[in-house]
């Protein structure tokens, strides 16, 4: 407000004007009785102070793991200091913020025991109230997609406060390349891939986590946050050089039309079964699909392959047809004949479909 460039009479006239205005806010909050202060601490816990008693809101756990299907809890707690003679019902307001960024939206909003919730979250999402101050959130049948940044807001009159808890889901990252080949996927080809595989867009966070645990991968595929990277755990000359580090390599932000990679998919659960079929004889991917039908099931995707090696330790040494017209196999307990020495799925890529193998099927799960 006070330019520089102003006179020297100005400028006082300014910073005078300025004074005002604090001094008519000032004068404004003292009818209400309100002396407003905001503590903000190190450890992400805010406070304010209101006619001497202050709001707080925390949580005792900042992030939340799960698998999908999973019904889940993301605790949040708020409490008035000194303690309140007389209940008060301040407003709730749960809002999320997707893994890989994008807009925050609303989650659920409360008073009271009054709640309406939104978009995707209505009828699966309530305020717990187990004990006064009990703002947690409680979720059911958890999807892929629900990963990402919940924030909880306790809001009593002018004050508002409030927290985030991380939502992530335990589950496997796999690397994914188009049928029809090597780098075919622009951004939003790559979002459909994982999505017809049972998965979705990796994050940055679960693809550093997998890089942790030993994915190395020499082709870069889009992330959620549409990043181009790869991990690499043995750095060699085909994969960017022998003489850097290892680590997660990135392309930075590529165009989402225009270039074409590979992608990392997400996959977690294991609400049904993944289990090798093989009658006896082997068979081509129009007789595997039909295999699979009549067994009640369908053939598995290539995600609920990788869920079911990662989560339930599927381990199986014969190549199967997969949903995406893949042939693959799961090896959690490597063996000779049984291809390297690290545990993973194995692939033969995507051969003819008139080749002869057996058949993974999936069959969804309540029984
Ligand atoms: C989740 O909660 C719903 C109802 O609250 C219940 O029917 C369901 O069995 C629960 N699911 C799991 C996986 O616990
Ligand atoms: C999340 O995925 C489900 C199906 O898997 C879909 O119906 C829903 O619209 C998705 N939600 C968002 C926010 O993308
Ligand atoms: C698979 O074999 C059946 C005969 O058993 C044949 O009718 C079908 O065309 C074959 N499909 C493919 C994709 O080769």
């Amino acid at each position: 407000m006070c330019l520089s460039m102003l006179s020297p009479q100005m400028q006082i006239i300014c910073c005078i004007q300025t004074l005002l205005l604090l001094g008519a806010q000032l004068a404004l909050s003292i009818p209400n009785n309100f002396f407003y202060h905001d503590f903000r601490k190190g450890n992400g816990k805010k406070e304010i102070h209101f006619s001497g008693v202050k709001l707080h809101v925390d949580s005792p756990q900042p992030s939340v793991f799960a698998v999908t299907g999973d019904n889940v809890t993301l605790p949040c707690r708020f409490w008035y200091e000194p303690e309140l003679s007389s209940p008060r019902e301040p407003r709730v307001k749960w809002s999320w913020q997707p893994a890989g960024g994008g807009h925050e939206t609303d989650v659920l909003v409360a008073i009271g025991s009054r709640s309406r919730s939104f978009w995707d979250f209505r009828g699966r999402v309530q305020i717990r109230q187990d004990f006064p101050g009990d703002a947690a959130l409680v979720m059911t049948n958890l999807m892929l997609n629900d990963t990402g940044r919940y924030h909880c807001e306790v809001v009593d009159g002018l004050e508002d406060e409030s927290i985030s808890v991380y939502l992530d889901l335990r589950g496997v990252v796999f690397p994914y390349q188009h049928p029809r080949g090597h780098y075919h996927l622009s951004f939003m080809g790559a979002q459909q891939a994982c999505e017809e595989q049972a998965s979705t867009l990796a994050t940055f966070s679960q693809l550093f986590q997998s890089w942790k645990e030993g994915l190395n991968w020499c082709n870069a595929g889009w992330l959620a946050d549409e990043t181009v990277q790869y991990p690499m755990t043995r750095p060699r000359v085909p994969c960017g050089g022998d003489s850097l580090a290892p680590g997660v390599r990135s392309y930075g932000r590529r165009h989402l039309h225009l270039h074409r990679y590979d992608v990392f998919c997400f996959s977690s659960t294991l609400q049904g079964k993944v289990y090798y079929l093989q009658p006896s004889h082997s068979m081509n991917l129009t007789e595997a699909q039909q295999t699979c039908q009549e067994d009640g099931a369908e053939v598995a995707k290539v995600g609920q392959l990788y869920a079911a090696w990662k989560l339930t330790g599927l381990d199986r040494c014969d190549a199967g047809w997969l949903a995406d017209g893949s042939v693959r196999y799961p090896i959690t307990r490597p063996r000779r004949n049984c291809g390297p020495s690290e545990p993973g799925v194995r692939s033969f890529g995507f051969p003819p479909p008139q080749h002869k193998h057996g058949v993974y099927c999936y069959k969804s799960g309540d029984e």
